[in-house]
């Protein structure tokens, strides 16, 4: 299964999906790394591993009319150029619009650190805290155009604990998205995953 990764940041979610591949954990191929932006360590990573990696500048895009939609036709140029078969958003800065959403209707994904739909959007963990939630987490689920608003793919939940902070709740929740997220992929691959409106059903769950 050929798999492109948007990323705009450090990419340790990438590295997950990396390690997960090498590991002989995931059947599929990362066949191209595209980033937002030029000094992303998710482009240093995808280097490290052979991999093909793309910086599209926005800023030829940024003055005209609809700039959002034709950064996201270029995005699905290269995308289609290259045979993606599943588009993972992993720490994707930028909110992707219909353009690249209908493209990739259920062959989308993305990872968001709460448990969805609470705290959608930036700082989650952040406001997860502040809300006082015993329970956060993260969530992987198949992008649609409300901003972490699609269907759930695979939770995991983490505990708050006492004096928690922000930072140390987000390693926390971390070490659980470099886990679920691989996760999410094979299933995928497998075949095993339907979506029936907005319920993901898994075939074949134990
Ligand atoms: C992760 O917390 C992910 O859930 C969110 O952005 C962060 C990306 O981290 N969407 P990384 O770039 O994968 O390290």
């Amino acid at each position: 299964m050929r798999v492109g990764v948007l990323a705009s940041g450090r990419g340790s979610n990438l590295q997950a999906v990396i390690d997960a591949i090498e590991a002989g954990r995931l059947d599929a191929t990362i066949v191209l790394v595209l980033s937002n932006k030029k000094d992303a360590v998710a482009l240093e990573r995808a280097r490290k591993h052979g991999l093909t990696e793309v910086f599209l500048d926005p800023k030829p895009f940024a003055g005209q009319p609809d700039s959002r939609e034709a950064y996201d036709r270029a995005v699905l140029d290269v995308l289609r150029k290259h045979d993606v078969e599943l588009v993972l958003l992993a720490g994707y800065m930028k909110i992707v619009t219909p353009v690249l959403v209908k493209a990739y209707e259920n062959r989308m994904m993305n990872i968001h650190p709460s448990l969805l739909p609470s705290f959608p959007g930036l700082d989650a963990q952040k406001r997860a805290l502040a809300h006082g939630v015993k329970l956060s987490g993260c969530t992987v689920h198949f992008v649609t155009e409300g901003v972490d608003e699609g269907p759930i793919i695979i939770q995991a939940a983490v505990p708050i604990l006492e004096g928690d902070t922000p930072e140390a709740l987000a390693a926390r929740i971390l070490v659980e998205e470099h886990k679920i997220y691989p996760k999410a992929v094979q299933l995928y691959a497998e075949g095993r995953l339907k979506v029936d409106s907005r319920i993901v059903r898994v075939s074949g769950a134990s």
